[in-house]
């Protein structure tokens, strides 16, 4: 099921600083529905390997796959296959990573529960459950409050509006970042009773719900959210491309004497905030390198700009060369 919290979870186990000490090499790679074999064997050693020359670039499959075996061979290897939607993948794949009995590990994650079935792995796939009333209550008081605790005259409301996200992690932040930035008893009343119910069997039922956060974004982050909806699903986007992208489409304007780019900077982190963009990778300096928005809410920016007319001027995947 798409929210559970399946990438969340295997990305925290990857960054694990035991597993960064157990493994010689690690990759993480997002597979997605629409998948090449050469670009994920690029991805896969991309990680492994600064710099791909353009002679990668250049090679056949095969000649790549084996480029894969030998640099992995004799090695302790973690290999992430996130979001596979085909058990091809793997078949197309495995001849290319050596089981040289080190405890290498491939980990995929699905939507399919089946799909381990397919693939012949190793283990029985971990089927993330939906969260239960306290555990859903846990991550939305931590969204809200970060450590905090919840004041008592909000709690009634949010349990309810917690309620109505029947466990799915996706829709708990969703609703999270719609009530933490108004912490007033009418608000999070009339969230309550107006949010629908995420139906977890029809993820098309989100977006009635989803309509609400954006519904309920100020006017000129609109046109931002709208626009990720031109990046490919489960595309890594770079925080400067898509600050530039937006400056370079006119969906920011100056206010005051601020540049650009810092009104930007803050459209940015709003929409994280409110949970309708990831953070998928973090620098150095704490500040954000790349995000992602999830394909649930990148199928409702498709969507809402169709409905809003947004296509016809910003939107024109050309100018999305990823
Ligand atoms: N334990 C958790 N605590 C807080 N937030 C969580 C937790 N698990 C998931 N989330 C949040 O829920 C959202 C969806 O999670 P994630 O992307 O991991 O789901 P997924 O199962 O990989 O979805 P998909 O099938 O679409 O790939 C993210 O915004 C993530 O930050
Ligand atoms: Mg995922």
């Amino acid at each position: 099921m798409a929210g559970l919290g399946k990438t969340t979870l295997v990305k925290t186990l990857y960054n694990h600083e035991l597993v960064q000490y157990i493994f010689d090499f690690r990759s993480w790679t997002c597979v997605s529905q629409v998948y090449q074999k050469k670009d994920l064997l690029l991805s896969i050693l991309s990680s492994f390997i600064d710099d791909l020359t353009y002679e990668f670039y250049e090679m056949s499959d095969h000649q790549l796959g084996e480029k894969l075996y030998r640099k992995l061979k004799g090695c302790r290897y973690l290999v992430v296959l996130d979001d596979i939607w085909d058990c091809r993948v793997w078949n197309d794949l495995k001849m290319y990573f050596p089981d040289d009995k080190t405890g290498s590990r491939v980990l995929f994650t699905s939507r399919d529960i089946d799909l381990s079935l397919h693939v012949q792995s190793a283990r029985p796939a971990h089927v993330l459950r939906l969260r239960n009333e306290d555990e859903s209550w846990a991550i939305f008081e931590k969204k809200v409050f970060r450590m905090g605790i919840c004041p008592n005259g909000l709690g009634k409301y949010g349990r309810m509006i917690n309620e109505k996200c029947k466990g799915l992690p996706l829709a708990i932040v969703i609703a999270a970042g719609l009530v933490k930035n108004n912490l007033s008893i009418t608000w999070w009343e009339k969230i309550s009773t107006s949010l629908h119910s995420f139906m977890v069997s029809d993820p098309r039922q989100y977006i009635d719900s989803l309509d609400l956060s954006y519904n309920h974004l100020p006017p000129h982050l609109r046109p931002c959210f709208l626009f990720l909806g031109a990046f490919p699903e489960d595309y890594e986007v770079p925080v400067t491309k898509l600050i530039w992208l937006w400056i370079a489409q006119g969906l920011v304007h100056e206010t005051g004497s601020r540049m650009l780019e810092d009104v930007a900077e803050e459209c940015l982190m709003d929409l994280i905030k409110r949970s309708l963009l990831m953070t998928s990778r973090i620098k150095s300096d704490n500040q954000v390198k790349t995000c992602r928005i999830h394909d649930l809410l990148r199928d409702f920016c498709l969507r809402k700009a169709e409905e809003e007319n947004f296509l016809s001027n910003n939107y024109k995947y050309e100018y999305i060369s990823v």
